[in-house]
């Protein structure tokens, strides 16, 4: 199948970006291990980071019109703003799972409320890159059984 993950705003930063909250990894790291994964598994995954709204927005049409199966989202600082973001996802179908480096609930009030988390398959948080990988294990055991 193809899975695409979109990672947003600031998330080319990681690494140097407050580590004592998002760790040491760096974003082609993290990147890299998805492919891997993806791969080994007989998927093919594709990432994009943008620190542009439209173009995420952009690529969700884009997606559906080239058949992708699945969406792995850290939508970053949008997760607190986007209605534009959360249409798209809505507008396409596609399913996907809401995934956050941080534990964005023992933070700032701000970060409590997420646009994506009730149209997501689920939602990760709190559990550093693994998150994502995580989230990559459960799309691909949900697309095994579609
Ligand atoms: C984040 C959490 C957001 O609140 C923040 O704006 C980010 C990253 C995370 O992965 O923990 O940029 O999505």
């Amino acid at each position: 199948a193809s899975i695409l993950v979109l990672h947003g705003p600031n998330l080319n930063l990681l690494g140097t970006r407050e580590p004592g909250i998002y760790g040491s990894s760096t974003l082609a790291e993290i990147n890299q291990q998805l492919v891997d994964a993806a791969t080994d598994a007989g998927h093919h995954l594709q990432t994009l980071q943008s620190n542009a709204e439209y173009e995420l927005i952009e690529r969700i049409h884009d997606a559906k019109h080239e058949g992708i199966n699945f969406i792995l989202l850290n939508p970053a600082a949008l997760t607190h703003t986007s209605v534009a973001l959360r249409d798209a996802l809505l507008a396409t179908g596609i399913p996907f799972i809401e995934v956050h480096l941080s534990n964005v609930h023992a933070r700032e009030d701000f970060r409590k409320h997420s646009y994506f988390s009730d149209i997501a398959v689920g939602v990760i948080c709190g559990l550093g890159p693994k998150g994502y990988l995580l989230a990559l294990d459960a799309a691909m055991a949900q697309l095994k059984h579609d």
